[in-house]
């Protein structure tokens, strides 16, 4: 499970945000080099912040970035707790990716209605080119939590009962979100050891189900990283 799994250790949490970065911005030149878009998936939570902060700062073909999110809490649109609101006032109010080129999920229309929409936008958008994520303390990833069970062949599903708040949520599947030439995983603090070992030594978690064929880089802070 770990063999595709490269590992990048780094002390503190701003030097995970800095290496991930760059990480991006070197896989977004190539993919606009080779196929003239850069299809990328952000994360929610707090981690990706930094990152995304990091990004607003760089110098990119920002014109042929396409942006998706790989999940979104059921709020209104401008509600503080939005992953779409993080993201646009750390990264993408500050660049000129077109509007259109945002894929902002409607999750204030309810988790149904929000799934059955993203669906589409993703069925169009795959394969993505770079996928972000985050994991939480109990080994979930976008709004797939352990437990949940969702029928695997949607691309898009209506999340109820979230263990994290808020309790309606829409999350790109774990067969999307595997559909994509490079994937991250970006993960620090010492809340998420447990999750981390448990994920290590093999548990079936829901971040353990996202599996693409091409490479998966795991950037994580020492305080994340559990020795065992
Ligand atoms: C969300 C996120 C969720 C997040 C993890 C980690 O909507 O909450 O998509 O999957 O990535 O819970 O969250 P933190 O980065 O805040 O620890």
């Amino acid at each position: 499970m770990q063999y595709k799994h490269h590992w990048h250790c780094l002390e503190t949490a701003d030097e995970v945000a800095s290496v991930a970065s760059q990480h991006i911005l070197d896989a977004a030149k190539l993919a606009i080099a080779d196929r003239g878009c850069f299809k990328l998936v952000l994360a929610g939570g707090t981690t990706p912040e930094k990152v995304y902060r990091l990004l607003a700062q760089a110098d990119a073909d920002w014109r042929h970035w396409h942006i998706y999110y790989g999940d979104e809490r059921c709020l209104p649109v401008n509600h503080a707790d939005r992953n779409s609101l993080m993201a646009t006032h750390a990264f993408l109010e500050k660049v000129a990716i077109p509007d259109t080129q945002v894929f902002t999920m409607p999750a204030e229309l309810g988790p149904e209605q929000a799934a059955a929409l993203y669906q589409k936008t993703v069925a169009d958008a795959l394969p993505f080119d770079m996928v972000l994520l985050g994991m939480g303390e109990d080994g979930h990833t976008a709004s797939l939590f352990p437990g949940h069970k969702h029928d695997e062949n949607e691309l898009a599903h209506a999340v109820y009962n979230s263990p994290k708040p808020p309790p309606e949520r829409v999350s790109i599947s774990a067969k999307a979100l595997s559909n994509t030439r490079q994937l991250i995983f970006l993960i620090t603090g010492a809340n998420k050891q447990e999750a981390v070992m448990n994920w290590r030594s093999g548990l079936n978690l829901p971040i353990a189900t996202i599996r693409p064929d091409g490479p998966v880089d795991i950037y994580i802070d020492r305080a994340a990283y559990s020795n065992t």
